[in-house]
């Protein structure tokens, strides 16, 4: 646990789903949080139940992280002392129908983000970036000095995540009183265990837990596992870093308090975000069925184009750094996914 007492911090994209768990957490541990979101795949409800389970105020207020004479206007009003920069696009397969719009989006919020910052002398950025910009070039467990070629990364939405890092360390060196931490997350799961706040995805989900916790309410009818002819894992379906949002969370206030510590010199700083753990997607069924009693329906399907088959973190420099490692197990991360679909079964919406 950090003291953040007195500290102000802007997450832009904080009403959204790690956005908001990184919010409870903050505002747990004392700082005073300010949240920008467009709300396009979120509502200002999650934050609204931030506030009832931290008894905080935190300002919510709409705005496109594009709008960098709003982001001015709010870093005056406001004075951060850092910002998170969780806001944009995610949607794997959208990027890859629309990839202007995720180069506009992602690209340009962060453009406008930097610039808002420049003026208003702000001077830390933390950044959501992701375990997608290690592409299929690197062998596990993945560590944070591999080389991340440009034209290994399957997608559109893992390329604006692999150029804003670039983006950012360009922009660091040129403001060299500035401190950049890129955060890469492996696969973010789970639910605040209030089952208050949790995943909302609009429309039909692609991850794995939503669709799991889908098909045990019967909102979806089956699970199609896509692949269990994999050789590099034991029951042959593919295996992921699963990390509980919780820990995720904590991770950036861990992230956070190493950025803010007195008299650490300004630096870029890139750290995965994982267990180190590989579970199968065979494994996190089981795991699922055993935390909730709920049977989950299945079956066999074709693997699925552009999946990896192992993926998993070396966490050992955040472990070390940033003296933060995830505590919660995959049992952990299914019941808590499973109380907030039971709770919410139409997410924010009532
Ligand atoms: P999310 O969609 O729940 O949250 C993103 C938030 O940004 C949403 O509230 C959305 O309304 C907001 N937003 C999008 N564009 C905006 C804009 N132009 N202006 C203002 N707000 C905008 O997604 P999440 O899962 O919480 O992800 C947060 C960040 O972490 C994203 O940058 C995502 O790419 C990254 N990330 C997510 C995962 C994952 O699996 N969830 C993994 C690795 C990295
Ligand atoms: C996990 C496993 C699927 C759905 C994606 C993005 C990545 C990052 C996290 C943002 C895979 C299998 C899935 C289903 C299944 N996001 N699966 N049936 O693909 O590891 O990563 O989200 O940065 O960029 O690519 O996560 O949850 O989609 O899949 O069998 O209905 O579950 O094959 O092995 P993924 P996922």
């Amino acid at each position: 646990m950090h003291n953040f007492e007195g500290q102000t911090v802007l997450l832009t994209g904080g009403a959204g789903y790690i956005g908001s768990h990184t919010a409870l957490v903050l505002a747990q541990w004392g700082a005073k949080v300010v949240v920008v979101d467009n709300f396009c795949n979120s509502a200002p409800e999650s934050i609204r139940r931030v506030e009832e389970i931290t008894q905080k105020t935190i300002p919510c207020l709409e705005l496109d992280v594009r709008d960098q004479a709003g982001l001015e206007e709010v870093m005056t009003e406001h004075k951060p002392v850092a910002v998170i920069h969780f806001a944009g696009l995610k949607a794997v397969g959208e990027s890859v129908e629309k990839p202007q719009l995720y180069f506009e989006v992602n690209f340009g919020s962060t453009s406008a983000l930097c610039g808002a910052m420049q003026n208003c002398g702000v001077k830390n950025l933390i950044f959501s970036s992701s375990a997608t910009v290690y592409g299929d070039l690197n062998q596990p467990p993945l560590t944070e000095t591999m080389s991340t070629p440009m034209d290994r990364v399957a997608n559109p939405y893992g390329l604006s995540k692999l150029v804003i890092e670039q983006m950012l360390k360009w922009q660091q060196r040129a403001n060299s009183d500035w401190s950049v931490t890129l955060l890469r997350y492996f696969n973010p799961v789970g639910a605040h265990p209030s089952g208050k706040i949790g995943e909302d995805p609009q429309g039909d989900p692609n991850n794995l837990m939503p669709r799991v916790t889908r098909v045990a309410l019967g909102i979806i009818d089956t699970l199609h596992v896509f692949g269990t002819d994999y050789p590099e894992t034991d029951d042959g379906s593919p295996s992921r870093d699963y990390i509980h949002v919780m820990d995720l969370a904590e991770g950036h206030a861990a992230a956070l308090a190493e950025m803010l510590k007195d008299g650490r010199p300004p630096a870029l700083k890139t750290y995965n975000l994982g267990s180190g753990k590989a579970t199968t997607v065979l494994e996190l069924l089981a795991a699922f069925e055993e935390a909730t009693g709920q049977k989950v329906k299945r079956e066999i399907h074709p693997r699925r184009e552009g999946d990896l088959p192992v993926s998993f973190a070396d966490p050992s420099l955040a472990n070390k750094e940033l003296n933060w490692k995830t505590q919660r197990s995959i049992v952990e991360m299914c019941r808590d996914a499973w109380n907030w679909q039971q709770q919410n079964p139409n997410g924010y919406r009532a």
